[in-house]
């Protein structure tokens, strides 16, 4: 019993200083024992780990004590009632808060400042479901229950109410998506500014077709063709003008 928790506390270590190592460059020249005594990612996991069995074994006090403790070591705020896959990274991390019905799958990587939080004072479910392979950037604040789709990214400092579709990236305030499955979204308003329609130009171009049906049905009744007729899109002659000068 006591081997098995140890066993499983080394593994959960080694693999929040794997997630570490891998998705955060810094880590390159640091050793584990640099990681685990110097990353505040690394060390509010493990506060999580705890305060999470604490909170699933019932007992009181204790698992908003640990996560109380970790926030003020780490900046770093994880209720112990959220649902957290294996893979989280949490890079720098000071003032990221994680809200008790928050659940997240699989290595997800959140950076400094991200909230995941509630809209309201609703109770229930109303926090954010993030799915695996998710990229939440420096600031972004992402509220209500919503679901973000797996492999989305969400942009530094955007703030996101409505669903994530999954493989896209969100940027904004409010958040939405600029890109899904890597392809543009080109909804929204036209930001072409070089092709501004000419509202002048298309009346007078029409203006001037009329003018030259009604001159051509006068001159049909009048029975006096006019040779101007055989150029359907009244472009002026060129060569000299019939008036001389
Ligand atoms: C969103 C992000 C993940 C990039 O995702 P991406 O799929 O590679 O998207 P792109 O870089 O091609 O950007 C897509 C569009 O969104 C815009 N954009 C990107 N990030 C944005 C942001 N945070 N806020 C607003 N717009 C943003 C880009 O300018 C681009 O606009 P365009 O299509 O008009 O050119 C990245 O910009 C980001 O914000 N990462 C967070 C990084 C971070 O927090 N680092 C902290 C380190 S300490």
């Amino acid at each position: 019993m006591a081997d098995d928790l140890i066993s499983r506390t080394f593994g959960g270590v080694r693999s929040h200083i794997a997630a570490a190592r891998g998705r955060d460059p810094a880590t390159a020249e640091a050793s584990s024992l640099e990681i685990l005594l110097t990353w505040p990612g690394v060390q509010a996991q493990l506060a999580y780990r705890l305060s999470n069995r604490l909170h699933r074994a019932g007992v009181p006090l204790l698992p908003l004590a640990v996560s109380y403790l970790s926030r003020v070591i780490t900046g770093i705020e994880i209720h112990p009632g959220a649902k957290i896959g294996p893979g989280l990274f949490i890079d720098h991390g000071s003032g990221v808060v994680i809200g008790e019905t928050t659940e997240i799958g699989e290595n997800v990587t959140l950076y400094q400042g991200v909230t995941l939080g509630g809209t309201g004072f609703q109770a229930g479910k109303r926090h954010p479901t993030i799915e695996d392979n998710v990229t939440i950037g420096s600031g972004a604040k992402l509220l209500g229950p919503i679901q973000v789709g797996h492999g989305a990214k969400v942009g530094a400092n955007s703030v996101v109410v409505e669903d994530v579709p999954p493989r896209s990236t969100v940027v904004g305030n409010p958040g939405h998506p600029v890109r899904v499955e890597g392809r543009k979204v080109t909804d929204g308003p036209d930001a072409d500014w070089i092709h501004l329609p000419d509202p002048l130009q298309d009346a007078v171009k029409s203006l001037s077709a009329r003018i030259k049906e009604l001159e051509k049905q006068v001159a049909e009744l009048s029975g006096d063709p006019r040779p101007d007729d055989d150029d359907p899109h009244g472009e002026p002659k060129k060569g000299r003008s019939s008036a001389g000068g």
